[in-house]
């Protein structure tokens, strides 16, 4: 007699060991090792009850013998009924006669209809001498079960879940670590291959840094806050660019850009014939970047009857295309962006407070250039090299020209840098920039100037053909370096536009950002 046992209990355990190659697998090989008991030991019904770390309770993980309903009812408090006695000991617990225990909650109800006498005999998972969780199994035999050896044996398998467990903890926390290094090396390829990277080294952009690696695998919808040129696109790209919707489209609509009767339609479509000019059925935006991402610029700018709509999309992710009751799904990560307050907007009326709510789930502040001024020097090289490569020349600052770059407040933050670096590299006649040439591009003059009473009317003004210069190159800039729309635009005839660009040898920044437009 007691050698078949231990004849069935070795088969069992082999059996067991067979499961090994599937451990990463968790739930399946628990579930395996339920099977194998029910089928070797003839133990009517098992269930391994382990805590969830959400809730805190004892909830049955996997089970044999038990159907899907009465598994769900199996949810104890630590400290409820045999399972909790047994977790809260750390000892064996068992029970010859349900029927005549008082502690047996039968919570799952499955033993309701039988008539047989139930024996339960449970013992703890234990890792480290510590409850994990806990073992059960129902025997359906009567006096000749010895308890104690099913006991022992039973342990035997507990220590072997507990390996399994141990096993998988370990495992997930190596992918958890391969994860987070993956996105720090996609983060990198992607700065070096692209140019989307941020530069500045400062404790400010260090954090910002920290944060857009945090976030970006998630779905969280991102709130990207700061002043104008602060780098808020550029985050948002690279927030997309490192999640799992790289590979799907990254759109990005501008809220204040767009007429508040045309927005509704882009954003979201519409049918043909729901509008005066809906000539055809045109997918909005939302649909475009299903699956990606859905950059939403000046979101400050979103009229409130929009705002309503764009809560819906978030909270249910549906819409409907204008014109049709066709309810549609959005995969849409939403990363809006703003200079504005919202919080204040709110308090205005101006902007939905829910949505607000909705939308500051992930704030993200990118900070202006002049409370991270160490980054000046690099993002000054920074643009630098990346002009110098457009206009295939080769040129420095000089050390006075740097330090009056420093010195500057850049109101219009890093843009305004790297508008000022491609017009100096345009404009420098020599090969190293020198102050003189930069401060009469500085909007506002630095605080040493100021003082010091320079940079008014003497050296520092720009002379009018400098002045007339950069008007042209930025109506150019604007029109994409088409010349006839950057003249409409000026108020001159296209010829008189020709003759400036000669004059001021602008050929090549046309060609550039003609390239550009594309
Ligand atoms: N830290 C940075 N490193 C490198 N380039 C940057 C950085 N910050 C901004 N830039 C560049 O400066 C320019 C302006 O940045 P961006 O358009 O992202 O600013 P923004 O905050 O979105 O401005 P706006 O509010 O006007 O839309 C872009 O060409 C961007 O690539
Ligand atoms: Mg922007």
């Amino acid at each position: 007699m007691a050698s078949k046992t231990v004849n069935l209990q070795l088969a069992c355990l082999s059996a067991i060991s067979g499961v090994i190659d599937k451990a990463l697998d968790l739930e399946q090989s628990l579930q395996d090792i339920l099977r194998i008991l029910a089928e070797k030991l003839s133990m009517k019904r098992a269930t391994i009850t382990l805590v969830d770390r959400s809730t805190g309770k004892l909830v049955i993980s996997v089970s044999q013998g038990l159907s899907a309903e009465e598994k769900s009812r199996g949810v104890y408090g630590l400290d409820e009924g045999v399972t909790g006695l047994i977790f809260q000991t750390a000892q064996p617990y068992v029970v010859p006669d349900i029927r005549k225990e008082p502690l047996f909650l039968d919570k799952t109800q499955s033993r309701k209809i039988e008539r047989d006498r139930i024996s339960f005999v449970g013992v703890p998972i234990l890792l480290h001498g510590q409850a994990i969780g806990v073992l059960n199994v129902d025997r359906l035999f009567g006096d000749e079960v010895d308890y104690e050896e099913d006991v022992a044996f039973l342990t035997v398998v507990a220590t072997l879940i507990a390996q399994f467990m141990s096993l998988n903890q370990k495992f997930e926390a190596k992918v958890e670590n391969l994860r987070r290094e993956n996105v720090s090396l996609k983060y990198k390829l992607s700065q070096e291959t692209q140019g989307l990277y941020i530069v500045g080294k400062s404790l400010a952009m260090a954090e910002v840094q920290r944060q857009i690696e945090k976030v970006a695998p998630t779905r969280a919808t991102v709130l990207l806050l700061g002043e104008s040129g602060t780098g808020k696109t550029l985050i948002g790209r690279i927030i997309h660019d490192l999640s799992e919707r790289k590979d799907f489209p990254f759109i990005k609509v501008n809220c204040a850009s767009i007429p508040e009767n045309l927005l509704e339609s882009e954003l979201f479509g519409y049918e043909k014939g729901a509008f005066t000019g809906a000539d055809q059925t045109k997918p909005g935006r939302f649909e475009e970047a299903n699956k990606g991402t859905l950059f939403l610029d000046e979101i400050g700018e979103l009229p409130l009857g929009l705002q309503a709509k764009l809560l819906r999309v978030l909270q249910d992710k549906e819409f409907e295309r204008l014109g049709s009751n066709k309810t549609r799904q959005a995969d849409v990560r939403i990363i809006a962006a703003t200079n504005k307050d919202l919080a204040t907007l709110a308090e205005e009326g101006a902007f939905r407070p829910d949505l607000y709510y909705r939308l500051n789930v992930f704030p993200l502040n990118a900070p202006p250039l002049r409370e991270r001024k160490e980054d000046i020097p690099s993002l000054i090289i920074h643009f630098l090299n990346k002009v110098s490569k457009e206009y295939a020349r080769k040129l420095t600052f000089s050390t006075e020209a740097l330090a009056v770059l420093k010195e500057y407040d850049w109101p219009g933050n890093v843009r305004e840098m790297e508008n000022l670096v491609e017009r100096l590299v345009i404009l420098a006649e020599n090969e190293r920039i020198d102050a003189d040439l930069i401060r009469p591009y500085l909007t506002i003059p630095s605080r040493e100037d100021a003082l010091s009473g320079e940079g008014g009317e003497g050296e520092g003004a720009p002379s009018l053909k400098s002045l007339e210069k950069s008007v042209i190159m930025d109506a150019l800039r604007r029109s994409g370096g088409i010349q006839h729309r950057a003249a409409k635009e000026l108020g001159i005839t296209p010829r008189q536009m020709g003759y400036r660009v000669k004059k001021f040898n602008l050929e090549s920044l046309v060609a550039v950002q003609r390239v550009k437009n594309r």
